[in-house]
């Protein structure tokens, strides 16, 4: 090759390598520009996040008014009291309307207890189920199929033969009999565990004797009676009939010693109203002997301890 020969090719060489140079410089341009503008499209404006962020305050600062508001309509009552539920406001202000001579108080313990709603319509599932606070009654149901667990018969020396509690209440129970019978006192249990489909014949019976409104005032639907929890049992003295149970030694020994062997008398007499069901002198319920002390001092029924508590 000859000297203008190989200077032609050098000069061909460093054309390429500038026009490589320049068309690279060219696209990283393009890519940059690119960027930039997808940057200006896709960002939004700082008076648009401004205002977005306004409406958003604003709403929140609305929310927390109205809330505010049912509160001082409630004498910001949730500041006194342990047990308002917020989830119940509405519920609260509907029935303080409708109550106006009621207290704030007596309103937030109503509606805990559900006197708002209507029975066996506005119905759940029971609380505190297999604890000794479970809570049956005409707004908690027990399924079919619940049986509780521990199942245990009671000594025949203070029941009748096959009478069943879960294991820590006959225990108690069997304790009280027999402090009791140390004082020449005889409870027997006559009616303890009652499974869904003893309940469904026993209530059929009642309806069917005494129409539904009368056997709704003094016995359980099924499902909704709490001798299906294992915790609840009607005594007698062997002597009397149960329903004249007020009547005998034995009913005031039990009011008297009942609640330091863990059970409360379940359906008072000034407590209709609470516990949807009329006066039983001898109907029991084994709460365990805190919440029995509880209920006793304060002389409430069990639905009001649970509501506020
Ligand atoms: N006698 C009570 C209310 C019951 O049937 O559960
Ligand atoms: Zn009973």
């Amino acid at each position: 090759m000859g000297t203008t020969m190989k200077r032609k090719v050098k000069i061909k060489k460093k054309n390429f390598t500038i026009f490589i140079f320049f068309i690279m410089l060219f696209s990283f341009c393009l890519y940059e520009i690119g960027f930039v503008v997808y940057k200006v499209i896709t960002t939004p404006k700082k008076e648009v996040v401004e205002k977005e962020e306004k409406i958003k305050k604003v709403t929140t600062t609305k929310k927390a008014t109205n809330y505010e508001k049912k509160l001082q309509e409630l004498d910001n009552i949730d500041q006194k009291i342990t047990y308002f539920k917020k989830d119940n406001i509405d519920r609260y202000l509907a029935y303080k309307k409708s109550n106006s001579k009621l207290d704030t108080i007596q309103v937030i313990k109503d509606v805990n207890m559900n006197l708002d709603l209507t029975p066996y319509e506005d119905i759940t599932e029971a609380i505190n189920l297999n604890k000794t606070n479970i809570l049956v009654n005409k707004y908690y149901y027990l399924d079919k199929d619940y049986i509780p667990n521990n199942l245990e018969k009671i000594s025949t020396r203070y029941a009748l033969s096959g009478m069943r509690l879960v294991s820590e209440a006959k225990v108690a129970f069997e304790d009280m009999a027999k402090s009791a019978a140390k004082e020449n006192l005889k409870i027997v249990a006559m009616s303890t565990y009652r499974s869904y489909n003893y309940q469904v014949s026993l209530y059929n019976r009642y309806k069917r004797q005494d129409g539904i409104e009368k056997a709704d005032s003094y016995s359980g639907r099924p499902g909704h009676s709490e001798h299906q929890t294992g915790l609840a049992v009607d005594v007698y003295n062997e002597e009397e009939n149960y329903t004249n149970f007020e009547e005998t030694e034995e009913f005031e020994w039990m009011q008297k010693h009942a609640h330091e062997y863990g059970f409360i008398l379940r359906f008072p007499k000034d407590k209709e109203n609470e516990t949807g069901y009329i006066y039983e002198s001898w109907h029991y319920r084994y709460v365990g002997k805190n919440i029995a002390k509880y209920i006793k001092e304060h002389k409430i029924s069990l639905e009001e301890y649970i509501a506020t508590h």
